[in-house]
């Protein structure tokens, strides 16, 4: 993929990478798991760790989901393949994970291959804003 310097996609993808020149300062990488991720904190303590209301998002984002064996989720922006490899885990449907940054690639295909549901993760390098899928590819995103 080919950017101009001027595009806001670049920028992300070298934040992500960890080249760019704005970078967390150590700690939110850490506690995040890999990659900032949003949380879900109603309902609980704003102690709360990020790790836990990081999953009970995922949680609630799944429960959303129409979870049909054989069925085809997008994930935008998988990043470390978290919260696409906990879909993978607790449902037969099948995930496609896009990132725009290169280096989170290997992380997610190596979390879903470790969780042995790499036959239904596919990971590849995308630009969301220059989405490389038709309409009708899958059932939810
Ligand atoms: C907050 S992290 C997501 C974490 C992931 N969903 C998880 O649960 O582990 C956001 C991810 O979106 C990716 N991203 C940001 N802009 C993107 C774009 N335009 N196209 C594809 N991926 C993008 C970033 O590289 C980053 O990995």
């Amino acid at each position: 993929m080919t950017v101009g310097a001027s595009d806001g996609s670049n920028d992300v993808a070298n934040f992500c990478n960890g080249t760019g020149t704005v970078r967390p300062a150590g700690k939110p990488r850490g506690l995040w798991g890999g990659d900032p991720r949003n949380g879900y904190w109603r309902g609980v303590a704003t102690s709360t760790l990020p790790d836990v209301a990081t999953e009970r998002l995922t949680d609630l984002m799944i429960a959303a989901l129409d979870p049909t064996p054989g069925g085809r989720v997008l994930d935008i922006g998988c990043g470390v393949g978290k919260s696409a490899t906990h879909l993978l885990t607790t449902s037969a449907m099948h995930v496609v994970g896009i990132t725009i940054s290169e280096t989170r690639l290997d992380q997610a295909r190596t979390r879903a291959a470790e969780a042995g549901v790499a036959d239904r993760a596919t990971v590849q390098h995308a630009d969301a804003m220059r989405m490389p899928f038709s309409g009708d590819s899958f059932d939810a995103a």
